[in-house]
């Protein structure tokens, strides 16, 4: 269980480096970054899809599970990378995307039986996307209503159809014996859904985490979070034997429970959402804590900068508190520099505005901060401001600050208990010390 206390690094492949100057980052550049990661100090890295895709939502539309999308690099390249990280004793996780295709995946004209489709002439239900607005379109082609939980350009597959389950299967197993270490499963929740259709009833209560305005009016226990869940997840496990398996739950951590039937790690999403607020992040801690096997997590390629959520003033409590608590933390590239939003691009390129939380790297000062000798897809912040090569020379700077973190949560050893403290403070146990990290409940 290499995985348990394990600092897992989050890399976006279009944005960490580009080695062959078309602006998009690749998996060259990845294997060339890996002596970085391995000073830095982590474990492994999971790398954001590197599969074909036609982008409506940047690789989360996979054309092809078990190919690399051409501008990213080759299978060829994939091993290298591979092979190159395990010299260097960092271990190499997937994302798998299990419960939806691209729609011009050619599963979905090939095998139409393996999505899901509407009984009558139009939506059967009042499910909604996650993006917003209903969760099924028509095909023009044959005129029939497909479910889509996320942009109708990814069509959900059918868990329900023991073909599926196969493929999957085929896919997992494909990438275990390339030699990767473990997969981060995207959007699980939504695996299965309600067979027979039902209307999600309407949401009672706070829901912990952010959903956009129709979806939130709805508590989804039919479109998804499924009891069923637990014995599909089971068959990913069966192809993936001791493979490490970290589930995206959108969910509160009090559901959690049932996906830690099969998963290892599932992240813990009210920790990314807590307000800068003691209480509130005690809260937030404090059952997920409970569960001893939660990824920590504060930012991904999702949601707001970390930097721009807790404000730069609180990176260095931010980053205390995340790799101090009990059990696996991810870090999000260029997090440990401090990285802001960006500005994003015009026209966008998702339509969910998530390209400000997905700039390029900043390596060093230079105008492109090292991270492509071409036009970047999208611009670089601030290099001149924050960029790797300054501040791993300094001994005060933010990324020194994690390294010695990352170092010293080798030590600690087990224990973990929270402690009454000042409103401002939250204070806890850790192995044999007391942590006290500063919270000012005004920002954030
Ligand atoms: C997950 C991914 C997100 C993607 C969605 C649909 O939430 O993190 O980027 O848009 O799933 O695949």
């Amino acid at each position: 269980m290499w995985w348990r206390d394990a600092v897992v690094y989050q890399i976006y492949p279009r944005s960490f480096q580009d080695s062959d100057g078309d602006g998009v980052g690749d998996l060259r550049g990845i294997t060339q970054r890996l002596d970085y990661l391995s000073w830095l100090g982590v474990d492994a890295f999971w790398l954001s899809p590197i599969y074909p895709s036609p982008l409506a939502d940047f690789g989360y539309d996979v054309s092809d599970h078990t190919g690399v999308d051409p501008q990213l690099g080759t299978l060829a390249e994939v091993d290298e990378l591979v092979a190159a990280a395990h010299e260097r004793g960092l271990r190499v996780l997937l994302d798998l995307i299990p419960c939806h295709t691209s729609i011009e995946h050619p599963w979905f004209r090939e095998h139409p039986d393996w999505y899901i489709w509407s009984p009558v002439d139009g939506p059967p239900n009042n499910w909604v996307s996650a993006f917003g607005g209903p969760a099924w379109s028509r095909d023009e082609q044959t005129g029939r209503w497909y479910l889509h939980s996320f942009y109708p350009e990814q069509p959900d597959l059918d868990w329900r159809n023991p073909e599926v389950v196969e493929a999957m299967q085929g896919v997992v197993r494909f990438w275990i014996e390339r030699g990767v270490d473990g997969f981060r499963l995207d959007a699980i929740d939504r695996l299965i859904k309600d067979a027979e259709l039902r209307d999600d009833p309407p949401a009672s209560g706070d829901f912990p985490l952010p959903l956009r305005q129709d979806a939130a009016k709805l508590k989804r226990v039919y479109s998804g979070n499924r009891p069923e869940v637990v014995q599909a997840l089971g068959s990913i496990r069966e192809a993936a034997g001791e493979a490490l398996l970290v589930g995206e739950v959108f969910l509160p951590t009090s559901e959690y429970p049932r996906y830690l039937e099969v998963l290892d790690l599932v992240f813990a999403f009210e920790l990314l959402f807590s307000p800068w607020d003691a209480e509130r992040l005690r809260a937030a801690i404090e059952p997920a804590a409970a569960l001893e096997r939660v990824a920590w997590v504060m930012s991904n390629h999702d949601f707001d900068r970390l930097a721009s959520r807790v404000g730069p003033e609180h990176l260095r409590d931010a980053a205390l508190l995340l790799l101090t608590l009990p059990g696996a933390a991810f870090v999000y590239q260029g997090d440990e520099i401090g990285m802001l939003n960006g500005p994003g691009a015009d026209p966008p390129f998702d339509r969910a505005g998530r390209d400000r939380f997905r700039h390029p790297m900043q390596w060093d000062g230079s105008e492109n901060g090292g991270f492509t000798t071409g036009k970047p897809w999208l611009p670089p912040i601030d290099p001149q401001e924050r960029n790797v090569a300054a501040q791993r020379e300094d001994p005060a700077s933010l990324l020194t600050h994690y390294r010695h973190l990352i170092a010293y949560r080798r030590e600690p050893g087990d224990g973990f208990r929270l402690l009454d403290s000042d409103p401002g403070t939250l204070t806890y146990e850790r192995g044999g010390g007391v942590i006290s990290v500063e919270v000012d409940a005004t920002s954030g």
